[in-house]
């Protein structure tokens, strides 16, 4: 049977609006956003699109309204609308792993209907949820005890991935909302440093791992996991420990009970939920321990309220949608390789990390559906850190380098710790940068201030350098899964417009493939065929 996902397409770069937009980018690229300000004094205001309590300023950009009108067509054209519809009514659009991609479901509320292979999912993202909930209260009330029969101090979350970045993102960003007399760690690098200092002061009988795996064979993950069991069994000496101390979150029982964890002690996802998009499933079980259901269900209503901005606004006014299409305006057109993402806001510290891997994971493809290769730019590198630090780090290269760099800056209008002046020197500076980052300072400007000749020229801001503003209300739970939501939206919008599977992950296991063989070359059990320079290496780190 054809599907939105297997029906042949017209290659992207044969799309009328593709080759229009290649034409409208000679007239654009020469413009300065000093002249396109000037010549369209309103859209400062007018190029802004906002959803409840986020709002996005795009007016940054080196667009005009032709660009849009084609970017709007080229989603058009690429059957972004038929696509959206397959994922929210879970056609397996995954196909290269036969999978729906259902993350919406984890957010639906109760009563909807999402259906995979004729089964109506929502009932068990419930029951899911309630036993989180249930299983949460007691760990946060101390009515659940350890081993000895003390209450829980510390929680460990072992998972790597979006068994971990999501968890931990989330815990920083609504550590404000957090239960504080329970702390949490997480451990993700096979590295033993990782876990040696995670539980360096940490108690055994005041501590409970959540071992957090889709697949529970991940090899990091495993390791640790068995590590943790160690450690804890030393200190608490009964096998029976493990199950007070060890909970799973896994799609896969069989191996959850095979390392002894009690199988109602897990909390289960499926196959449909993928990694990256995980946060919001039982993966977020340390999320929900640190906030509480209440909180947990609140990020869940703000991740919901966004899917359903995504899947019924009109285009022009679709917040993933823009920004997806600018994304690909920069990446395609104007040969941009990355994008800063600059949360000015110290909560959302791991919120860079937790996009790479949503954005690069899922759009650094370089084949389409049909498996062709796809003669066009994919994913863009995401990378960032919070402002203002970054500001005097790297900020220097995006205002007078030689690259391209699109920029996001988050900001919100509400602090949750308001001292003193610091927010409004922190979002002075948020509106600072994207000013001077788009409008620059040119040597006359450069020269009226007095400065010497020969200096002139290193003073000059070029500008021209586009930004997103999203300016958020304030960092509740709720915006957090709207903001985690709208790049999730984003990623699927440029994937559909690349003609890609944004929800593979094969470039992952050639790899993990060669590190369990080369484990076997390193402990003398094996003796592989690899090249002079990893013969030399494994050889290098064999000697005692
Ligand atoms: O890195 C590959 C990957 O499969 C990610 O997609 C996933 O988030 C991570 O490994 C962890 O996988 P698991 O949750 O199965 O341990």
């Amino acid at each position: 049977m054809s599907t939105v996902a297997t029906a042949v397409k017209t290659p992207l770069t044969q799309l009328p609006a593709w080759k229009a937009l290649q034409a409208h980018y000679e007239a654009i690229a020469p413009q300065h956003l000093r002249e396109i300000f000037k010549q369209d004094p309103e859209r400062g205001t007018r190029l802004t699109a906002s959803f409840e309590d986020i709002y996005l300023d795009y007016s940054k950009h080196r667009i005009t309204d032709e660009t849009l009108k084609l970017l709007f067509e080229l989603a058009e054209q690429s059957g972004l609308a038929e696509h959206r519809e397959a994922m929210f009514s879970g056609e397996k659009i995954n196909t290269t792993e036969g999978r729906a991609v259902l993350h919406v479901a984890l957010r639906a509320p109760k009563g909807e209907v999402i259906q995979v292979d004729g089964k109506d999912v929502v009932p068990e993202v419930h029951e899911v949820l309630d036993h989180m909930s249930e299983f949460s209260d007691r760990v946060r009330s101390g009515a659940w005890k350890g081993h000895t029969g003390k209450r829980i101090k510390t929680v460990v979350n072992i998972g790597i991935g979006g068994s971990d970045l999501g968890p931990v993102m989330a815990y920083e960003a609504l550590k404000h909302y957090s239960q504080r007399d329970l702390h949490f760690r997480f451990v993700s690098n096979i590295d033993g440093t990782d876990f040696a200092e995670a539980t360096e002061d940490l108690q055994a009988d005041e501590t409970l791992f959540i071992i957090s795996s889709k697949t529970f064979t991940t090899l990091e993950t495993m390791t640790n996991a068995h590590t943790a069991r160690e450690w804890a069994l030393k200190q608490l000496g009964d096998d029976k420990a493990v199950a007070k101390h060890f909970v799973a979150v896994s799609t896969n029982a069989g191996e959850v009970s095979k390392f002894g964890i009690d199988t109602a002690n897990m909390f289960g996802f499926w196959d449909w939920v993928g990694g990256r998009y995980s946060m919001d499933s039982a993966i977020g079980l340390s999320t929900m321990l640190a906030v509480g259901p209440e909180n947990f269900r609140k990020l869940l209503a703000g991740f919901h309220s966004m899917d359903q901005h995504f899947r019924t606004a009109p285009l022009q006014q679709n917040l993933p949608v823009i920004m997806g299409l600018l994304g690909v305006w920069y990446n395609n057109f104007f040969g941009a390789q990355t994008v800063a993402v600059l949360p000015y806001d110290q909560y959302l510290k791991r919120f860079p990390a937790y996009l790479q891997q949503l954005t690069m994971e899922s759009n650094g493809k370089h084949v389409t559906l049909d498996g062709a290769e796809v003669g066009y730019q994919t994913g863009q590198i995401f990378w960032g850190e919070p402002g203002t630090n970054g500001q005097h780090s790297f900020y220097q290269l995006i205002h007078q380098g030689t690259k391209l760099i699109p920029a996001d800056l988050i900001g919100f209008v509400e602090t949750l710790n308001p001292l003193g002046n610091h927010h409004t020197y922190l979002m002075a500076n948020v509106f600072a940068q994207a000013e001077a980052l788009a409008f620059g300072k040119t040597a006359e400007e450069v020269k009226a201030e007095g400065t010497k000749p020969e200096l002139v020229a290193h003073r000059v801001f070029e500008g021209n350098r586009p930004t997103n503003t999203i300016l958020v209300d304030k960092l509740t739970p709720e915006a957090l899964g709207k903001l985690v939501a709208l790049y999730e939206h984003m990623v699927f919008t440029q994937g559909v417009i690349w003609q890609i599977d944004s929800f593979d992950q094969w470039g992952v296991e050639l790899g993990k493939k060669l590190a369990v063989q080369i484990i076997g070359d390193l402990d003398g059990s094996q003796h592989n065929k690899h090249d002079s320079s990893t013969t030399a290496l494994i050889a290098r780190a064999s000697k005692k």
